[in-house]
């Protein structure tokens, strides 16, 4: 079985001016040592007004920048919105797409999905596809046929090659900034059943794509998910807007 790296991302969501960015940056370098940087993957996710300041504090580091969301046109009438060039252009290597707040809040929509993360691969930005159920779908026993649902839809238009660089974060939505876990085998038993989804695409990619778990993970409990062989990484919300509870995920994750 291939080794995966293990991959840890910062989704600051709608938090930090571009100086707070700058600050987090350079006490997370601080705090972080450089064989922990070597052997994971450390992702910021910040606004789009806060990007170029956090990628010119990660400069020279392995810290990398993604963007919390985007547009699938290239340019045009799209008030508010964001192109993937854009988001490249001011630093970042990556996206974040279909997060269950853009879902819930701002009608993002699978069918949306399945054009965003084709239009991000082709302009070289790796996607982190965020896929989840909502309480009330786990409650009625329907956990596989919404994740089913998404992934079949949301990578509907990747090719097997382009999945590889595709990183996907299984958010359960009742765990989102809740401060309610899933249990380190709640999220195994889920993003197994994701992995046996791209399995039936491409076994061999399957084992490589790096799937994370999301919503409410903190220092204290992430030893006991990232022990997980499935687990490959985390997707931190509020823990993330500390660079001392942060920097002691990646920490876990790179020990794990
Ligand atoms: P949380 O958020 O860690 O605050 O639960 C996770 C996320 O929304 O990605």
């Amino acid at each position: 079985m291939p080794e995966r790296r293990p991959y840890v991302a910062a989704n600051w969501k709608m938090h930090k001016t571009s100086d707070q960015a700058t600050d987090f940056v350079k006490r997370l370098l601080g705090r972080l040592p450089e064989p922990a940087m070597r052997s994971v993957d450390v992702v910021i996710c910040p606004p789009f007004t806060s990007l170029r300041a956090t990628a010119d504090a990660a400069r020279g580091s392995r810290l990398r920048v993604a963007g919390q969301n985007m547009h699938q046109a290239e340019s045009g009438a799209y008030t508010g919105e964001v192109s993937a060039a854009m988001i490249e252009d001011a630093g970042a290597t990556s996206v974040v797409l279909g997060h269950s707040e853009r879902r819930q809040l701002f009608g993002e929509t699978d069918e949306a999905l399945a054009v965003k993360v084709p239009a991000a691969l082709a302009a070289g930005l790796e996607p982190i596809l965020c896929v989840g159920e909502t309480e009330d779908e786990r409650d009625a026993g329907r956990m596989e046929e919404v994740l089913e649902r998404q992934i079949r839809a949301d990578l509907a238009n990747v090719g097997n090659v382009q999945l590889d660089r595709v990183v996907i974060a299984y958010e359960p939505v009742w765990a989102i900034g809740t401060g309610r876990t899933a249990t380190p085998e709640q999220a195994e038993e889920a993003i197994r059943f994701i992995r046996g989804l791209l399995a039936g695409r491409d076994g061999a990619v399957a084992e490589r794509v790096r799937i994370l778990y999301g919503g409410s993970v903190k220092p204290e409990n992430a030893d006991e998910l990232m022990a997980r062989p499935q687990i490959d990484g985390a997707l931190v919300g509020g823990a993330s807007l500390d660079p001392d509870d942060f920097a002691g995920i990646v920490e876990t994750a790179a020990v794990a």
